[in-house]
């Protein structure tokens, strides 16, 4: 199974602390079903550029391929980032390469409050001018700064992809709404945006299972089909 969102990489954000926790992330992962995993960085314009960010990245990465070669009890891992929308993201040159696995797909954590027009017209440009797809990182974290707009409807009429955490399933309160969403289609993709070992550990595999008793193996299947699209593989 495919886990699209997570903060695998050791000591680049606020996710994994270092090498030895990045292990315990991934055997947890694997031991949960995840075959595959984005590892998706914060990348924050206020703090980095994309030169700076692959370099970081990318030495993370290169550290954990040194620690864990020749294992096969862990999951595959794809690199990308969670790009932080900032105003001219439509316009920065260094997008395509924050795509995941050299894709046409970018994460993208939209901004925590009210969206202006303005916000949703630089996603269509980077749909319409660049020709990315974004993939909104967590939906359902932004619905109630929202309120009293029709802002979460507009974006979903766009050619976005719609991400939810595994919390959302897990969750009693909110899991009627996620598997209604998962339902219909408007949930098309998740990840575990596991962080740690403790507070917010991978937990991708029960929500998996939840989807699966109440809609069935096809809604599984179409979520890691189209997981594997993205990722390429
Ligand atoms: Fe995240």
């Amino acid at each position: 199974m495919i886990d699209i969102h997570s903060h695998i990489l050791p000591a680049i954000d606020d996710g994994s602390r270092n090498l030895e926790m990045t292990l315990k992330m991934l055997e947890e992962s694997y031991k949960q079903g995840i075959t595959d995993i984005a590892a998706t960085p914060h990348f924050y314009i206020s703090k980095d550029n994309t030169e700076s960010f692959l370099k970081k990245r990318n030495n993370a990465y290169d550290a954990v391929c040194k620690e864990t070669a020749g294992r096969n009890d862990l999951p595959n891992i794809y690199l990308g980032a969670e790009v932080y929308f900032f105003n001219g993201i439509s316009h920065y040159d260094g997008l395509e390469e924050l795509c995941i696995n050299n894709s046409r797909y970018m994460l993208l954590e939209m901004p925590f409050n009210k969206w202006s027009n303005k916000v949703l017209a630089e996603i269509e440009n980077i749909i319409f001018d660049r020709k990315i797809i974004p993939i909104i990182a967590h939906i359902e974290r932004y619905i109630d700064f929202q309120n009293g707009t029709d802002n979460i409807n507009n974006l979903f009429s766009l050619e976005v992809i719609i991400q939810a955490n595994a919390s959302y399933i897990n969750y009693m309160f909110s899991r009627r709404k996620a598997i209604k969403w998962i339902d219909n289609n408007i949930i098309q993709i998740l990840g575990s945006d596991a962080h740690n070992m403790d507070s917010r550990a991978p937990n991708l595999g029960k929500a998996y299972d939840i989807i699966r008793k109440k809609l069935g193996e096809s809604a599984v299947s179409r979520i890691n089909d189209f997981g594997k699209e993205i990722l390429n593989i």
